[in-house]
């Protein structure tokens, strides 16, 4: 990787949250609730590029009623994480992957593409500035999320890409996404609503597919569900993935079966770091478009072992029930026990908090 072009020098007038506060924080995060001390930013403008990067204290931007952002939400996101190993040092895992990803998000959502080394530097520099923030090895599976993101911040009320974006890492310590841990969850087949459609920006990562999942993940709620499981905006026939998740499928003669990017899915670094990972692990990989008609009847004949979602934030959660108008279908038996999901999930965490080899050379110190 080359050189970086920014260096996002650090803004000392910060006044911290009180050592023992932070403390109080680390030892129950939750999920995305509290933030550190500071924030990397950078500014990039139609006619001199990227400037103005710093880590400067977190707090509120200060921005435009007209920004183009609040009107036609031209932005796009990343979410990777910071792990404390037993040694004191703290690592990412494929920050590069990150990188790439969010320039080809970038790319569709006609927003300028900031160098990966830039990106990787932004992260590091938060990171370093806020290291106390990382929990300590050994605090259970708690590490720093962050959380790039760019966004047009023109102030201009005509349809056409921003001339001036901001882009900003922020930090957010994390423990398990899920309030109940591991427990398996329930999906709402939503065929009311679709999450992106052929052409649309489903493969990039911009805040409007999240929004556009909530109605079928508020409607999954209604019906006792805690997620949505979103079909192809077609046919609704096919699976694709849930509102911030992608979904694997586990076949008792070992398939590990995800939907393949059909251009509508996001590609999930934990899908891809699971893909990688299945044939160490003995099973057999399979990326093809998935029936949801497939999944109620593997589960009915037996032949479902298990199924769980992945992301960035809750790393493997097992599905235990399925529901739609009119029924449902549960794969679980006491024998099963998502035996697959939690061994892939124990591999993922060992290399990222350091407790296991890393061959694919995932790991990057920060
Ligand atoms: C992640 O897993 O990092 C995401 O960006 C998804 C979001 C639901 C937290």
């Amino acid at each position: 990787m080359t050189t970086p072009s920014l260096s996002f020098p650090l803004d000392r007038t910060t006044t911290p949250v009180p050592d023992a506060d932070r403390e109080q924080i680390l030892a129950n995060p939750g999920f995305g609730k509290t933030f550190t001390d500071h924030m990397a930013v950078a500014t990039w403008t139609a006619d001199a590029g990227w400037h103005d990067d710093a880590v400067r204290p977190y707090g509120p931007f200060q921005l435009d009623p007209a920004a183009a952002v609040l009107h036609y939400g031209q932005e796009v996101f990343e979410g990777l994480k910071a792990f404390r190993h037993a040694d004191g040092s703290v690592w990412s895992f494929r920050p590069e992957a990150n990188a790439e990803r969010m320039q080809r998000s970038a790319r569709r959502l006609a927003l300028p593409e900031l160098p990966a080394e830039d990106f990787l530097e932004s992260v590091r520099a938060l990171v370093s500035a806020d290291e106390v923030w990382v929990p300590a090895a050994g605090s259970g599976e708690t590490s720093l999320y962050l959380r790039p993101f760019m966004f047009a911040s023109e102030p201009f009320l005509g349809v056409r890409p921003a001339r001036e974006v901001t882009y900003a890492v922020i930090a957010s310590p994390a423990g398990a996404y899920f309030s109940g841990g591991l427990e398996p969850v329930t999906l709402w087949i939503s065929t009311d609503y679709a999450r992106a459609g052929a052409g649309g920006t489903g493969a990039a990562k911009c805040g409007g597919n999240y929004a556009s999942s909530l109605a079928g993940q508020l409607e999954g709620i209604e019906n006792g569900c805690d997620q949505a499981v979103f079909l192809d905006s077609e046919t609704h026939e096919y699976i694709e993935e849930l509102g911030g998740m992608n979904l694997f499928l586990v076949y008792r003669d070992g398939r590990l079966v995800t939907p393949e990017l059909t251009g509508s899915i996001l590609e999930g670094v934990t899908r891809s770091s699971i893909l990688r990972l299945a044939t160490e692990l003995g099973l057999t990989p399979e990326e093809r478009r998935i029936p949801i008609q497939e999944w109620k009847d593997a589960a009915e004949s037996g032949e479902l072992a298990e199924v769980f979602a992945c992301g960035t934030a809750a790393v493997i959660t097992p599905v235990g029930e399925l529901r739609w108008n009119g029924g449902s279908v549960n794969h679980r038996t006491a024998a099963t026990d998502d035996k697959v999901a939690l061994s892939i999930r124990n591999q993922l965490l060992d290399i990222q908090y350091g407790r296991a080899e890393d061959p694919h050379g995932w790991m990057t110190r920060l």
